[in-house]
């Protein structure tokens, strides 16, 4: 449909119709004009697939079978495979079942900077570095939208906890929102095309960042060019003259007086009323009502040939299950300690209840309905088979089901009552009876596991955290281990200092209490429903692990930027005072030991990057580009990726600068022997700074170097730049 027809399209339409267009009047859908052939506008969670389908005013299951689907590794997983091909396929694959189950829009990516461990959506993010994250959304924005589905990115912008998030005030700087808040979404819009972006709940300066006039009108459209449409998160407006007058296009909500909704009678009314010109009030409808019709027209929704989509593909679980094992990331391997050997083990005992915990439908909105899940437990035995006897032991005990073969009721949604601030005081005292109910079984289920751990050939725990913790609507208490596992895992690596220690988290756990002690450990994540599986052929060596951390597992909460620096998470209003030192930019710059560093992760073979190069090849008046080059080498005994990271370091900054950044990565798959030359590239902008005195991205000529490195705490070669 050309231009033309849209405008013709929208002369045609009512002041009532056009209001109907842009807001919910379900929660996951608009209404359509059938008069002049629009159909309404559906939308669906989430990042890690489409979510199953609500009925059309209650947060109530339909509770019919059709909306199972695939259940996709959760974003800080496909950020820990640092593969960009593998976020193109995991795009595509949501965009397809998404129109497959009849959507227009799905509510992904995730992309918020993990600006503290605790935030409880983390696990919906990439994690804590802009360039990593700005890398992997644009082919997963693409993947989505190739199905004629629009993307929906998501939460713009700096909506980085959940404590008080639907009116928490950020301060911020320019410089911190520039650099690092901001870059994922410019390029997710100007790279990713993205024809979606989901306005974040919070305030920025004073303004919700719904009907932001800075965020969204200025940067958005003005800068990025952006001309797709701006929905709000779900009860992100909190006002009719804001949100009619900012370049939000949709109104949706948590509750079912759609037609009270700020973009619907109350619209009306004030145009009607008089208190807003009916001209400018009318121009600005009309400009959203276009931008939903060009993305409509986009995904061929008002004529052409729409792609059907289709869901549960056989051929897909592929690709599923390669994210699975390139997200798992080995944290450490004392003595070579794994892989195991499936033929040494006759009887292996498992510990942890996450290894039996089935984690999809968990976590807010980004729950899903999966068609199936193999969670540990399952990808042990199944890996395994029949000649080894798999025992199972709890090790600590949770009531809270999370296996649905075990039975659970799922019927009413949570969503809703997340939007709700304040904790109810009944829910207070039912939490407190839950906790001592835990403490009372918590000794007789360790006293279990321990005994059994005495002679198995092997013992495997799985614990870490659920999606009781890592979870839309609240931030976690801190960064501990719940279920009293810490004291469990420390007894258990007594009697058994061989025991391989998997942490499944979608954020970072504090560790100190045990991880000394601990020979081997792994972190995988929230990884879809062929996590259980990958993780077992990581364990027992079929596959190679190549995850890196996509962020930094600090030793603990106090040693956090936005702790010792600034606030987390804050009251009303929270001071971004690290300003631009999130992540390794702080642990690094400050010289604060970790954990686990930023881009961290160990292989069952070893590499070796030499010969570091870094040359200017062009260097015109306004363009500067350096190639880097260098070799990777496996020089182990089996195939393995390494995944080579490249940082830049200015070397007399003017202005207070991270130590290093990471500006480009290549993950090298290598097999035994082999050496691959690499040659990668470094724009401008990745010697660049925001200049809050000009307002603009800036290049200072100087002295940089290049760092080839493993992580962010281990350099192997630097490379001197020197820009003109
Ligand atoms: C979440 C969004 C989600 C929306 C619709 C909100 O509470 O913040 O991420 O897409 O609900 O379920």
């Amino acid at each position: 449909m050309t231009d033309e027809k849209i405008e013709a399209l929208i002369s045609e339409l009512t002041l009532q119709e056009k209001v109907d267009m842009i807001h919910g009047s379900e929660f996951f859908s608009t209404k359509g004009v059938e008069r002049l052939g629009i159909p309404p506008f559906k939308t669906s969670d989430g990042p890690m697939g489409v979510r199953k389908d609500f009925k059309k005013d209650a947060w109530t299951d339909i509770g019919l079978s059709y909306d199972a689907v695939s259940y996709m590794p959760c974003n800080t997983a496909l950020a820990a495979t640092w593969n960009r091909e593998l976020a193109y396929l995991a795009g595509r694959l949501l965009g397809k079942e998404a129109r497959g189950r009849g959507k227009d829009m799905i509510l992904a990516p995730g992309i918020n900077i993990m600006r503290n461990p605790r935030c409880g959506r983390s696990f919906e993010y990439m994690g804590e570095d802009p360039y990593l994250t700005s890398e992997l959304v644009v082919p997963l924005v693409k993947g989505i939208e190739e199905n004629d589905v629009s993307s929906c990115v998501k939460h713009f912008a700096l909506n980085n906890q959940e404590t008080k998030r639907l009116e928490v005030n950020v301060e911020v700087s320019e410089r911190a929102l520039r650099e690092i808040y901001l870059p994922a979404f410019e390029a997710a819009v100007k790279k990713g095309k993205a024809k979606g972006i989901m306005g974040a709940y919070n305030k920025l300066r004073g303004t919700h960042c719904c009907h932001h006039e800075y965020l969204l009108d200025k940067i958005l459209r003005e800068e990025w060019g952006f001309d797709g449409i701006v929905v709000s998160d779900w009860g992100g407006v909190h006002d009719t003259k804001e949100a009619l007058m900012s370049s939000l296009d949709m109104e949706m909500s948590v509750t079912s007086d759609f037609d009270d909704y700020y973009l619907a009678d109350p619209l009306i009314k004030m145009i009607e009323s008089g208190e807003i010109d009916r001209e400018t009030a009318v121009a600005k409808i009309d400009d959203k009502v276009r931008h939903i019709l060009k993305v409509m027209n986009e995904l061929r929704m008002l004529d052409g040939e729409r792609k059907s989509g289709t869901y549960n593909d056989f051929n897909d679980k592929e690709a599923l299950r390669r994210t699975a094992r390139e997200s798992v990331v080995l944290l450490k391997n004392d003595d070579g300690m794994l892989p195991l050997d499936k033929k040494k083990i006759k009887k292996l005992l498992v510990i942890g209840e996450n290894a039996n915990r089935m984690q999809a439908l968990g976590g807010g909105s980004a729950e899903i309905k999966a068609l199936y899940e193999i969670t540990p437990l399952m990808g042990f035995n199944m890996i395994l088979g029949g000649n080894t006897q798999v025992i199972y032991k709890p090790g600590y005990y949770n009531e809270d089901i999370g296996n649905i073969w075990a039975g659970t009721d799922d019927s009413e949604n949570g969503q809703a009552d997340s939007l709700n601030a304040s904790p109810e005081p009944e829910k207070k005292v039912k939490d407190e009876e839950k906790a001592k109910r835990q403490k009372e079984k918590n000794a007789e289920y360790m006293a279990d596991a321990l005994s059994a751990a005495k002679d198995a050939d092997a013992v495997i725990y799985v614990g870490g955290l659920t999606h009781d913790f890592d979870t839309e609507g609240q931030d976690r208490a801190d960064m501990k281990l719940p279920y009293g596992q810490d004291e469990l895992i420390s007894k258990l690596l007594e009697v058994r200092p061989d025991t391989v220690v998997v942490m499944q988290v979608g954020s970072p756990v504090d560790m100190s209490a045990w991880v000394d002690k601990a020979k081997s450990l792994v972190c995988c994540w929230y990884a879809g429903m062929e996590g259980g599986a990958a993780l077992a052929e990581v364990i027992f060596g079929d596959v190679n692990p190549s995850g890196r951390l996509p962020e930094t597992f600090p030793v603990s909460e106090n040693d956090c930027p936005s702790v010792v620096l600034g606030e987390f998470p804050g009251g009303d209003s929270v001071k971004y005072g690290e300003d631009i030192f999130v992540g390794y930019r702080y642990y690094d710059t400050y010289d604060v030991h970790t954990a686990f560093p930023f881009g961290y992760g160990l292989s069952y073979t070893d590499f070796v990057m030499t010969g570091l190069s870094a040359n200017v090849v062009k260097n015109t008046k306004d363009r500067k580009r350096v190639e880097v080059k260098f070799s990777v080498s496996n020089i182990g005994s089996r195939a393995g990726a390494e995944v080579a990271q490249i940082y830049v370091a200015d070397k007399l900054p003017k202005v207070k600068k991270a130590a290093k950044e990471l500006k480009a990565f290549e993950k090298v798959y290598l097999e035994a022997g082999e050496t691959k030359h690499i040659t990668l590239e470094l724009d401008e902008s990745a010697f660049s700074y925001y200049d809050e005195e000009n307002g603009g991205f800036k290049v200072d000529a100087g002295n940089y170097m290049v760092l080839l490195a493993k992580s962010a705490e281990e350099v192997v070669d630097i490379a001197d730049v020197i820009l003109k």
